[in-house]
């Protein structure tokens, strides 16, 4: 059996709520299931989250459920006829006083009013992800008037970005603190912010968690300028959070594409050295919202984030709102499992010249090295409370399996999003401890994953059950007799 090392996070929408599409797309491959609070309301989250829990136990899976919080992504308002077309050369007003409902040809509402004070004449501004794009001439009476410079249609609710970045809107809106609640209330393994500046927004997310009593891991979706202006602008992001998102929608316009492939390798790289997992998300399949198969283009950008060591990557509107969500999974299964084929290097040099801080990680990396050396070794097998050992493990390369054991339904979960990471449930806590070892490798061996004669690594802890613990590592062959 071939375990497909990328993970695929899969958003769910009007395409995919269906128990049937749930459980096709859980069998072609979702590791996570995404729910986006940009769009639908909480008791359409909730059926997802419900469909995906109990079809994912019915199939003995275990998938995680990512909340993304829609943040301070500033919109225009409504056209009275739905959409307008613009041509290069009109002049057009963005009005924080205009009607809501009533944009015309001349002008349409905003209701971020600082749009208007963030911004100076020169100033150019990205409409619908770039497609339209607007320079200020002037701001006058809550207005910004602009000309066109690059045209097409305009239709409702469509996003504004500022090239450069800069815009000031803080991170959580209130509509965010109420998606908290509920990413509390569902369980969520992880919940994305949209547009953090810094490590205060994460901090806050985070406190704002934890009073809703959710243990999620906290991923920051890097999308602004001042998030990849410097490397420690980065880093001070990469270390506020459990895991990063490349949303390359948002970034590639407020940095222009060109940046775009370069700062990619540079965040993964920075997140996989920094002991973060990490998403690489948006357009990855994008031709597949209205195809059965996606582009050589398409293809060899996957491919390409799975070579590059990406953790996961991530279908939007394929899977949401597309034709094809079922065939758009399985196309990413395949591709990432093509990419690594391909050899990868088993000398890794994953922070070979720096100090370790803890013991567990200690253990961990130490492990990965011995398995990576001695080649009779054929898995890794992680005792784990939280997902923290497996984490740590995954972020050296490694073409060898990592079996995460652990009885907490949470962690296996999360675990699902992690590099070459695979959940088995398993309670060490009512096994005398002479049996512990053998009970972990005969649920491998039952799975198919071990045979007689391989070697494996086993990390636990000297108490079961306690986050933090590891602290020895075991190579052991398996035998015969053990089955
Ligand atoms: C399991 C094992 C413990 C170990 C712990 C590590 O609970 O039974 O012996 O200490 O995992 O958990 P962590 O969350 O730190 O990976
Ligand atoms: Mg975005």
């Amino acid at each position: 059996m071939t375990l497909r090392r990328t993970k695929i996070v899969a958003t769910l929408g009007p395409a995919s709520s269906s128990a049937e599409r749930i459980e096709a797309l859980i069998r072609a491959g979702m590791n996570v299931a995404r729910l986006n609070f940009s769009h639908g309301t909480h008791d359409e989250h909730r059926e997802r989250a419900r469909l995906v829990r109990e079809i994912a136990a019915n199939l003995g899976v275990h998938v995680a459920l990512l909340g993304d919080l829609q943040g301070p992504k500033i919109r225009i308002a409504r056209f009275k006829e739905g959409k307008i077309h613009l041509e290069v050369g009109d002049r057009f007003r963005l009005s924080t006083t205009h009607p809501l409902d009533e944009g015309t040809q001349e002008v349409v509402g905003i209701d971020y009013p600082a749009l208007v004070t963030d911004c100076r004449p020169g100033d150019e501004l990205l409409l619908d992800d770039g497609r339209i794009v607007l320079v200020i001439d002037a701001i006058a009476r809550g207005e910004a008037i602009c000309t066109v410079t690059a045209g097409g249609y305009l239709s409702n609710h469509k996003g504004i970005n500022r090239r450069g970045g800069g815009l000031s809107a803080s991170a959580l809106t209130d509509k965010d603190r109420a998606d908290i609640v509920l990413a509390a209330e569902l369980e969520m393994e992880y919940v994305a912010v949209s547009f953090p500046r810094d490590a205060r927004d994460m901090d806050l997310a985070r406190k704002l968690l934890r009073d809703a009593e959710s243990q999620a891991w906290l991923v920051a979706k890097i999308e602004r300028a001042e998030a990849v202006a410097d490397e420690a602008a980065l880093d001070g992001l990469i270390d506020a959070s459990d895991a990063v998102m490349v949303a390359r929608g948002d970034l590639g316009v407020e940095i222009g594409d060109a940046e775009l492939v370069g700062i990619q390798k540079t965040i993964i790289a920075h997140a996989r050295r920094k002991n973060k997992t990490v998403i690489t998300a948006t357009q990855m399949m994008e031709s597949m919202i209205n195809s059965p198969l996606p582009t050589r283009a398409e293809v060899s950008d996957v491919a390409n984030a799975a070579l590059d060591n990406t953790d996961a990557v991530m279908l939007s509107g394929e899977t949401a709102a597309g034709d094809f969500p079922v065939e758009a999974v399985a196309a990413m299964h395949r591709v990432c499992l093509g990419a690594e084929k391909h050899p990868t290097s088993q000398r890794s040099g994953h922070r070979l010249h720096m100090s370790f801080e803890r013991c567990d990680e200690t253990i961990a990396l130490s492990a990965m090295y011995a398995a990576n050396h001695f080649p009779g070794v054929t898995a890794v097998i992680s005792l784990t409370e939280s997902g923290y050992t497996p984490l740590i493990m995954s972020r050296i390369r490694s073409h060898l399996p990592i079996f995460a054991l652990s009885p907490n339904r949470q962690t296996l979960g999360r675990v699902s999003l992690m590099r070459g990471v695979h959940s088995i449930e398993f309670n060490p806590a009512h096994l005398p401890s002479s049996d512990v070892n053998q009970r972990a490798i005969e649920a491998l061996l039952q799975r198919g994953h071990v045979k007689p004669g391989d070697w494996v690594i086993i990390t636990k802890g000297d108490v079961y059950n306690s986050r933090g613990g590891t602290n020895s590592m075991k190579l052991l062959q398996v035998s015969e007799q053990i089955v």
